[in-house]
């Protein structure tokens, strides 16, 4: 079943085309940050209207990079919520006309559980249900039990900023250019990650809650110092990141201590985080727990991942290409509510250790 997905969410107008959930024949983005990098953020106003100009050709060069024509195509898939709502209804827009022009079927899908499928692109062996996953981007920072494709729930998230957000502040202080989190990422090699004793925030909400404000703000008064303003930038990234990556693995060792999880799946902008991955790589190691680490071009926002749940949740996503409507605030939980947790003890003995 070949499904062109369409993700214009946020500030990238990417489409693609994913063979069954899995065989990504062509995946575009046309990156928009030189647009808004000036005003060290995304202006929703501007991203909409540069979604506008790219996107029919966006959809085009999909079709044209597989060497394929409409006819090819089985459904579309869009993107129908969370995010940007001036962005969600021009990627929207046109999946409606050309399903409806074309008489094929059209999926919405929820952009979060997209960035969860990003873990299921090119691989033979997808993901074992139940796992976890560390969804970590520039928007939302959750850690979500997911029972199957089509149930799945938010069971511990950011009390404050999204650990993106964190990043993208933090790299401002640091005067590196927005986004900020691959510039911290690369500054952060050069660096002591020992060098400075930033605070590991943990909220009084729970053992699978995180905050990042306090973070963010602690390297703020340590910059504006004496001792900070001579201090070594690279360090101070490396120091910020450790921080950063010791709060989420901790969230990520109490959700499997009360959970029965398979593996666990790291998706978001954020999981294209160098330290993240090799951390969760040690992590799957020491714990002989399944770690599915999306390549970094599948971390951030694709077309790809959407096609990907669009397949794996045909079941529930079908939509009317008559009145689908974008919705900027789309719950995430589907399926099941019931608290499934129990004993990990048994899948911590029978997994297999292995990195994908
Ligand atoms: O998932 P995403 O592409 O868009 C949202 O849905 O938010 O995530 C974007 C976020 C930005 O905050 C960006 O700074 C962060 O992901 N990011 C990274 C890295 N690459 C992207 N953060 C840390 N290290 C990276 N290598
Ligand atoms: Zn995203």
């Amino acid at each position: 079943m070949l499904i062109l997905g369409i993700e214009t969410s946020c500030d990238d107008t990417a489409t693609a085309l994913v063979a069954d959930g899995r065989a990504v024949l062509s995946s575009v983005s046309t990156n928009q940050d030189a647009f808004h990098a000036k005003y060290g953020g995304i202006v929703p106003e501007i991203a909409s209207r540069q979604h506008v100009a790219l996107l029919s050709a966006a959809v085009e060069d999909a079709l044209g990079r597989a060497s394929r024509t409409f006819e090819d195509v089985d459904a579309f898939a869009v993107t129908r919520g969370p995010g940007l709502i001036g962005s969600l209804v021009v990627g929207v827009a046109a999946a409606k006309a050309l399903a409806f022009s074309l008489d094929k079927p059209l999926y919405a899908v929820n952009h979060l559980h997209g960035h969860i499928f990003a873990a299921f692109l090119d691989r033979e062996v997808p993901p074992p249900y139940p796992f976890l996953a560390l969804l970590v981007s520039g928007g939302h920072s959750q850690l979500v039990d997911v029972r199957s494709a089509t149930a799945m729930r938010v069971i511990g998230r950011t009390r404050d900023d999204a650990a993106g957000e964190a990043y993208d502040k933090t790299a401002r202080l640091l005067g590196l250019a927005y986004p900020g989190g691959p510039q911290i990422d690369a500054l952060a090699r050069e660096g002591n990650p020992k060098a400075f004793a930033f605070p590991r925030p943990r909220p009084d909400a729970g053992p699978r809650e995180v905050a990042f404000s306090g973070l963010k703000t602690s390297v703020r008064y340590f910059l504006e110092s004496e001792a900070g303003r001579d201090a070594n930038r690279a360090d101070v990234a490396a120091s910020f990141q450790a921080a950063v990556v010791d709060v989420l693995m901790s969230r990520v060792d109490a959700a499997f201590a009360s959970g029965d999880y398979r593996a666990l799946v790291l998706s978001g902008g954020v999981a294209a985080n160098s330290e993240l991955q090799s951390r969760a790589r040690t992590w799957s190691s020491r714990t002989g727990i399944q770690a599915f680490i999306p390549p970094p071009k599948y971390c951030t926002d694709n077309a790809a991942m959407i096609a990907a749940a669009a397949y794996h949740q045909r079941t529930i996503a079908l939509a009317d290409a008559f009145t689908l409507s974008a919705d900027p605030s789309l719950p995430f939980d589907v399926g099941t509510t019931t608290n499934r947790e129990g004993s990990l003890a048994s899948s911590f003995r029978n997994a297999s250790s292995s990195i994908q």
